[in-house]
């Protein structure tokens, strides 16, 4: 019995060694097989020192956004771009970050934060009112301005022939501040700034303020790129209206999954989904059109030391560190399991020659043909048997499992499952690789819970042992506890306990596969599958929480009482 537990034990030992090899091997394929084909320097054309009359644009207000305007600036000159690139940074963004964009061939200009006039607006439009800034660009005649969570598909040098002030419409004819062509000129900023109190503004930002500013703009005409530069100079305009493929919104793609344009034709797309960034390694198991960012990410080139990829040092520094850290704590715990199993087998022998001597002994006692004595008999036979060693000799307990077991079973259950998820998702870095992600997530979720329900089981095992010596006498007790110091068995892998294990690491793995598996690609599909799949979790962790506690309880209640 004992033997096949150690074989067990030693299975699944080996098990979680080739389970931890295959992470190890993933981990070294995602950071080492995507390493940067082509490093080195920017292109010369990039660090042109000489400005343009006109610039493309983008505002900056913190290190979360960086890798949004690494990615813009990769995906612009991709296209070929001609002009300055200037990055506007507020005090929020690094050194750090800006030598990394003055490495990327952004042109760096400091500004200071415009505070938000509107009282009542959500707290992260503190200083979206910055962007009028970029009307006081002056150094340039016409500025195309985009957001930091946007990437250009295709050439938009065909911007610069807008005229006036321009921007795509969306929903409910609301102009887009996410992409804008403006004219910059201090006495439009000076008109703006002197307005900004008294304006309303349906965001509580700069969006709402320009909606208000910009009177009439959802008449505007639509820009035609294609109109010769004579007619288009004939046609005095102060706005025209840029179409959705300058702006392509991703929350559009979301609800009816597919561009409502032609997709080959797309020159910008915009991430605006809520709280939901590009940047963020879940999104991409979630929107489609998140993969088109990821791509152009993994090209960013290593400009300064360990950033290629969009790779921060500090970054990888924490995620490896998070890699490592389960491992490190389980082979620390399986030294001490190690110990375990050496006590096994030696208890194993041991137990084996006191059941040598007593067959022995019966041999002697029994001549053949006569009936054994029933196991019990044969337990309360041995003397001292080392198995039993800690235990009451004889505990008269009918084997009954607290009715409360069950539901704590599965309220620590839900609790670890719950608490292990939010531990990951608080220490997994959000700015890795979807891949890094994913990974890191799992370890650490299942880590965590294994510890925190393993403990628990290993209570419930503890109790069961207990029950069976509450028919013990005072002194009895003592004693009894003063052995199950010295002699402390616990929980460990056996079939149940593997099975159960195995079955429900496979529901959990499963859900964020499924849509994969279905090939569904809508954001509703696949958070609809992903709750199917956590209910169907739900469930089976539910029905192996409470096998496994009553498992656990009885086995401590046997290995006393037997
Ligand atoms: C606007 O630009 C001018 C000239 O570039 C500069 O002197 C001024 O401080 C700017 N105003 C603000 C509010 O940044
Ligand atoms: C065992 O305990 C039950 C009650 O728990 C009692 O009725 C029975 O007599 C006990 N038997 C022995 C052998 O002590």
């Amino acid at each position: 019995m004992q033997g096949a537990l150690v074989r067990r034990t030693r299975a699944c030992t080996m098990v979680r060694g080739w389970v931890s090899c295959a992470l190890c091997v993933l981990m070294l394929c995602t950071s080492v097989c995507a390493s940067p084909i082509s490093r080195g320097l920017p292109a010369e054309s990039v660090i042109r020192k000489s400005r343009t009359e006109q610039a493309y644009a983008t505002l900056l207000y913190g290190d979360e956004f960086l890798l949004g305007v690494r990615v813009l600036g990769k995906s612009l000159r991709d296209t070929g771009v001609t002009k300055d690139m200037v990055a506007l940074v507020s005090d929020g963004v690094s050194d750090g970050g800006i030598r990394l964009l003055e490495a990327d061939g952004w042109i760096v200009e400091r500004i200071e934060l415009l505070a938000n006039p509107n009282s009542k607006r959500p707290t992260r439009f503190w200083g979206v009112y910055t962007k009028l800034k970029i009307f006081n660009m002056t150094d340039y005649r016409r500025v195309v301005y985009l957001d930091a969570d946007t990437i250009v598909t295709r050439s938009i040098e065909d911007l610069f022939e807008c005229q006036g002030f321009c921007a795509n419409l969306k929903h409910s004819e609301r102009l887009n501040s996410g992409v804008m062509v403006v004219e910059p000129s201090s006495r439009l900023f000076e008109d703006m700034i002197s307005k900004v109190q008294t304006t309303y503004s349906y965001t509580g930002g700069d969006q709402g303020f320009l909606n208000s500013y910009y009177v009439g703009f959802a008449d505007a005409e639509l820009f035609n790129p294609d109109l010769s530069p004579e007619i288009r100079k004939a046609l005095p305009k102060k706005m025209e209206r840029l179409s959705t493929l300058y702006n392509a919104d991703v929350g559009l793609f979301a609800l009816a999954n597919k561009w409502m344009v032609d997709a080959s034709e797309l020159r910008v797309i915009h991430y605006t989904l809520g709280p939901l960034k590009p940047w963020d390694w879940y999104t991409a198991w979630l929107l489609e059109p998140v993969k088109m960012w990821q791509d152009i990410r993994v090209t960013l080139e290593e400009n300064l030391p360990g950033t290629g990829q969009g790779r921060d040092p500090h970054t990888s520094l924490i995620t490896w560190s998070l890699f490592l850290i389960p491992f490190l704590v389980l082979c620390y715990i399986k030294r001490t399991f190690l110990v375990q199993i050496q006590k096994d087998l030696f208890g194993l022998l041991c137990s084996g020659s006191v059941f040598c001597t007593y067959a022995r002994q019966l041999w002697y006692k029994y001549k053949p043909g006569a009936t054994l004595p029933s196991y019990s008999a044969l337990a309360a036979a041995i003397p001292n048997g080392c198995k039993h060693q800690g235990c009451p000799k004889d505990s008269n307990v009918s084997c009954r499992v607290p009715k409360h077991l069950g539901i704590s079973a599965i309220s620590v259950c839900f609790f670890s499952l719950f608490f292990s998820l939010g531990l990951a998702a608080f220490l997994v870095p959000r700015q890795v690789m979807p891949w890094t992600g994913l990974l890191l997530t799992y370890e650490w979720t299942f880590f965590t819970f294994f510890m925190l329900f393993w403990k628990y089981l290993d209570h419930v095992y503890s109790l069961g042992r207990n029950s069976a010596t509450k028919s013990l006498t005072v002194a009895e007790e003592i004693m009894y506890s003063a052995d199950k110091l010295h002699s402390k068995n616990s929980v460990s892998w056996d079939t149940e306990t593997c099975l159960y294990g195995i079955v429900t690491a496979f529901v959990a793995l499963l859900i964020p596969a499924l849509p994969h598996i279905v090939g569904t690609t809508a954001i509703f599909g696949r958070a609809g599958l992903m709750v199917s799949g956590g209910f169907l979790l739900a469930i089976v962790a539910t029905y192996s929480a409470e096998h496994l506690a009553t498992h656990w309880f009885l086995k401590g209640h046997d290995d006393c009482s037997h």
